[in-house]
């Protein structure tokens, strides 16, 4: 009883003490709750239902787009702020990038997340280089339709479409960094890395943590296998000229005389960045276009007109994918109302002045997304999926300007360096399902936000195929790889 009291006299006592403290600090006003706990299991428990909207409008109303909470341990800053978001991402030396340490730990300290400064640009600049424009149409593009063909090719009458969405992005992310065509190299690699992906969300302390121990242990597993890889890439580039169009590729030829940890680091966590975001986006634009009859409609349309120019199967060419324009507009609906990475995390690396308020040095600050892509001030009935707002020819009033306003991957020297990559792959994914399939739920499902986006039941839909749209494509040669000899 004497240490119970106790423990509750010292709460109090480190409850003024901080009241003390920022009371000297004009800090976005707010509330931090109560010690320690702040209002985490608020967010938590908003974050865990399909209608997280109220745990940031509730604050927005009370005390601005600006406000103090305290969540996961510590004083946090929200922007629901356009304009701030805008500031946050740009500034970089005074917000730096804060992931929790538990992902921090996983994806290693050479992974681009982690990266600062000028071996963060040059790598963030490399990997854009392998994942725009050009390299997708002269390269890219024709690996994504085969592979999403392929796996397509072998779906039941009843598919868990995440899980699916989830291989399919899995073996264009190790086709984009390293060339290998899908195997069972593959598929044991992505077991290993859907454990790593589990632990992010865990205490970042083996002993009270199973999950944490396992995701430890298999991201030593996925280390050493893709340090064979690259070592055997080493010796292929001792004995011929030959460079392999790919980010191994590039990282060895980049004159930056990477080591071995660090290239392994760097791709470790670029197969994560790619794999739960797009193919969560891809699984999302189906359940909204189930959901929306007429917008599945229009996009089977255009999609049947790009088929009647070729044969049924014939491999998408660039100015098929340039050629959809209401698909463009699904997929921004889709990105907007989805909200994949809802916000980002950075910290304060000074006292930073902001709208007339204080942030102060070392809090952490939340950039909000969600808050401003479903704000109706910037987006007509905003929590509605209407594709048709994106299109140019529409009531102007509906059409949002998207400076600021609609930000689904980030800006700044951190901007998502595969946007265009996950648009093309969402767009040729939905060019395939809907020339290939009618399908119908085979079950409710619904989304929920936290740890990550995602549907409660992997999206379960049954498939009727149409009977011309099994193709005959194989996968490619992989005795090139490597692969077999090593393991
Ligand atoms: C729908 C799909 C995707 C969404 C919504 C998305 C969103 C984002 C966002 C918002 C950021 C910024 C994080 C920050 O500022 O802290 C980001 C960063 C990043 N994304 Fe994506 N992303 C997607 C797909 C991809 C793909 C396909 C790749 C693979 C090339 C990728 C690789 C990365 C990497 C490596 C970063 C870190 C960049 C850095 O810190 O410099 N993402 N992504």
């Amino acid at each position: 009883m004497a240490y119970f009291l106790f423990f509750i006299i010292f709460l109090v006592f480190l409850f003024l003490l901080r009241k003390i403290r920022y009371a000297k600090l004009r800090l976005p006003p707010g509330s931090l709750g109560l010690p320690f706990i702040g209002e985490t299991l608020q967010m938590i428990s908003a974050y865990k239902s399909d209608n997280p909207e109220p745990f940031i409008d509730k604050r927005v109303n009370r005390y601005g787009s600006i406000f103090t909470s305290h969540v996961f341990g510590e004083p946090t800053v929200f922007s629901a702020d356009p304009e701030t978001n805008r500031f946050i991402l740009m500034n970089e030396k005074l917000f730096e990038s804060s992931y929790p340490g538990s992902i921090s730990n996983l994806l290693g300290k050479h992974s681009l997340l982690l990266l600062k400064g000028s071996l963060h640009k040059k790598m963030h600049s490399l990997t854009m280089s392998f994942s725009n424009s050009t390299i997708i149409k002269d390269h890219l593009l024709f690996h994504i339709d085969r592979l999403i063909r392929l796996n397509m090719d072998s779906w039941s009458d009843r598919v868990l479409l995440m899980e699916e969405a989830k291989k399919i992005t899995f073996e264009l992310t190790v086709k984009q960094l390293m060339s290998f065509d899908p195997d069972e190299w593959t598929e044991n690699l992505r077991k290993e890395y859907m454990l790593v992906i589990n632990g992010f969300f865990t205490l970042p302390f083996p002993l009270f943590s199973a999950t944490y121990r396992k995701a430890i242990k298999a991201r030593t597993k996925v280390a050493e296998a893709l340090t064979l890889v690259v070592r055997q890439r080493r010796k292929e580039s001792d004995i011929s000229q030959e460079k392999k169009n790919d980010i191994l590729g590039a990282l060895l030829a980049s004159g930056e005389q990477l080591l071995d940890e660090q290239i392994v680091d760097f791709m470790l966590a670029l197969l994560i960045a790619g794999y739960e975001t797009t193919s969560t986006i891809m699984t999302l634009a189906i359940k909204f276009l189930t959901e929306t009859p007429l917008a599945l409609a229009q996009l089977k349309e255009e999609h049947e007109q790009i088929r009647a120019r070729s044969e049924p199967e014939a491999p998408l060419e660039w100015t098929d994918y340039k050629s959809m324009e209401f698909t463009q507009c699904i997929v921004n609906e889709t990105l907007r109302v989805a909200n994949i990475i809802g916000a980002v995390f950075r910290r304060a690396t000074t006292d930073i002045d902001i709208k007339g308020y204080t942030i102060p040095k070392g809090w952490k600050v939340i950039a909000s997304f969600r808050a401003v892509h479903l704000n109706a001030e910037h987006f007509k009935e905003a929590r509605t999926f209407n594709p048709w707002r994106w299109q140019n020819n529409n009531n102007s009033e509906a059409v949002p300007s998207p400076v600021n306003v609609f930000t689904p991957f980030g800006g700044g020297p951190r901007l998502c360096p595969g946007y265009e990559l996950a648009r093309v792959v969402l767009s040729v994914f939905l060019h395939r399902m809907v020339t290939r399939f009618s399908w119908v739920p085979a079950e409710e499902d619904k989304v929920v936000f936290f740890p990550t986006t995602r549907t409660l039941k992997r999206y379960p839909i049954i498939l009727k195929r149409r009977e011309e749209t099994r193709s005959s494509i194989g996968i490619g040669n992989t005795a090139d790889t490597g692969r077999q000899k090593e393991n």
